[in-house]
């Protein structure tokens, strides 16, 4: 049969993946969000979707379908998800009775846990999946017509990924990279839980929001303007990120220690991130604030705000505390927790955090909170012992 791949999700990236997909395979857009994927069909029409490359050429194609009927997972080889990863887990849990063995399942970006989160929800039917994480999203990318047109804006150079198990890395790499074209380069990361621990998000966002509107440094007043992200960030903001990536490499160091052989290479620090992510690109690398302050990627981009008669209060439901909490942090907490970890700046961090997204997930900073399984932590997905997550790792990782 025809190399069948479903493309799942229906905002930006979805819609350029969809896109560049269909240009040479047999593609099916899902979306199980409310009745985005009818919305899609209706807007599509008989027309062919247009994307638009940073060259500016344009590349036109068509779906074979737009649908939110889960069924179309038995006839696939590969299946891409493209959704922000609150929403991962419901497409596995979707997919998974009509899965067929050997199906390549690929998640971008995975943020952190997500081989943990598939092997739950897939039960004994992970052991014959492939799974992939990729670190980020390749493209800078925006519809420009819902539904009909989209613009990718940049592309990245290359991208690592991982997969689970290790032994399927070559030749699902090779399937990726096939889809996605020349750029940007797959670039083999030898485990998910290094992509995991990688994951730039989950100290980024939240750190970001809490140096500047926790009650450590924001007096609760509105703001005549919204602050600067990235080139706001000051001293104390960090002290907090230095905290948090530093907390994630010791945890790094004690998993190289619990389980011998685990190469966890590419979990780097947040300033090593922005070294191997934006060379060339930051005007200043001495320390973590000069590139972040620096970065020409980050120009002008503003603290997600509400605007309030005329000022300006932070909205502390964005997805940079609503995603990278649930599906960042909590995974790293969590994992520190179970291998005895004191981790203080990711607690204090999270301990506000969660307040903010309204989840109940640390209490008095162990992992024990009611809505812990809404999110990544190990705890959330049935893992709370050592021995429990030595032998899932151990089955993850393909040791
Ligand atoms: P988006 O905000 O356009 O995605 C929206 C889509 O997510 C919706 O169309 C729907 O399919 C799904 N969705 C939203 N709420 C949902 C819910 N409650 N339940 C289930 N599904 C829901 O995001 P975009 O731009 O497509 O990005 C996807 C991921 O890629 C995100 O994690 C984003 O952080 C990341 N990313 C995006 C970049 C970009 O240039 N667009 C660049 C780098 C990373």
């Amino acid at each position: 049969a025809e190399f069948t791949v479903l493309c799942c999700g229906g905002g930006n990236a979805a819609q350029v993946a969809t896109g560049l997909f269909a240009v040479r395979y047999k593609t099916i857009a899902v979306s199980f969000f409310a009745d985005e994927a009818a919305k899609w069909k209706d807007a599509l029409g008989d027309a062919e979707f247009e994307l638009t490359t940073p060259g500016g050429g344009v590349m036109k194609s068509k779906p074979k379908d737009i649908t939110n009927d889960p069924s179309v997972a038995k006839d696939a080889d590969l299946i891409l998800l493209v959704v922000p990863s609150f929403a991962h887990g419901e497409y596995f849990e979707k997919f998974a009775p009509y899965m067929k063995p050997g199906t390549i399942v690929a998640t971008m970006p995975a943020r952190s846990g997500g081989d943990i989160l598939f092997a739950s929800k897939l039960g004994d039917k992970a052991k014959d999946m492939i799974f992939c994480g990729f670190e980020t999203l390749p493209w800078a990318c925006r519809f420009t017509e819902w539904g009909k047109k989209a613009t990718i804006l940049g592309t990245k150079n290359n991208i690592l990924a991982a997969v689970t198990p290790v032994s399927a890395t070559k030749k699902a790499l090779a399937k990726l990279q096939g889809l996605l074209g020349v750029n940007p380069q797959v670039l083999e990361s030898p485990n998910n839980l290094g992509i995991s621990l990688r994951n730039p998000g989950m100290i980024v966002h939240p750190g970001v929001m809490y140096g500047r509107w926790s009650p450590e440094s924001w007096d609760g007043n509105p703001k005549d303007e919204a602050p600067l992200f990235y080139q706001g960030v000051d001293d104390f903001t960090e002290t907090v990120l230095t905290g948090m990536t530093d907390e994630v490499q010791l945890l790094c160091r004690k998993m190289e220690e619990v389980a011998q052989g685990l190469d966890m290479k590419d979990a780097c620090t947040l300033k090593q991130w922005y070294l191997d992510c934006y060379d060339g690109q930051m005007k200043d690398t001495s320390s973590l604030k000069a590139c972040m302050n620096t970065n020409a990627a980050y120009d002008g981009l503003k603290h997600p705000c509400k605007e309030v008669d005329g000022k300006f209060m932070p909205d502390l439901k964005y997805r940079y505390l609503a995603e990278d909490i649930p599906t960042g942090l909590c995974f790293a907490k969590g994992l520190a927790e179970i291998v005895g970890l004191e981790t203080p700046t990711i607690d204090k961090v999270m301990k506000w955090g969660q307040e903010c997204i309204g989840l109940e997930i640390m209490v008095d900073g162990k992992m024990t909170g009611k809505d812990l399984a809404k999110t990544r932590a190990p705890q959330g997905m049935g893992i709370t012992t050592l021995e429990a997550s030595w032998s899932n790792l151990v089955a993850v990782l393909g040791h």
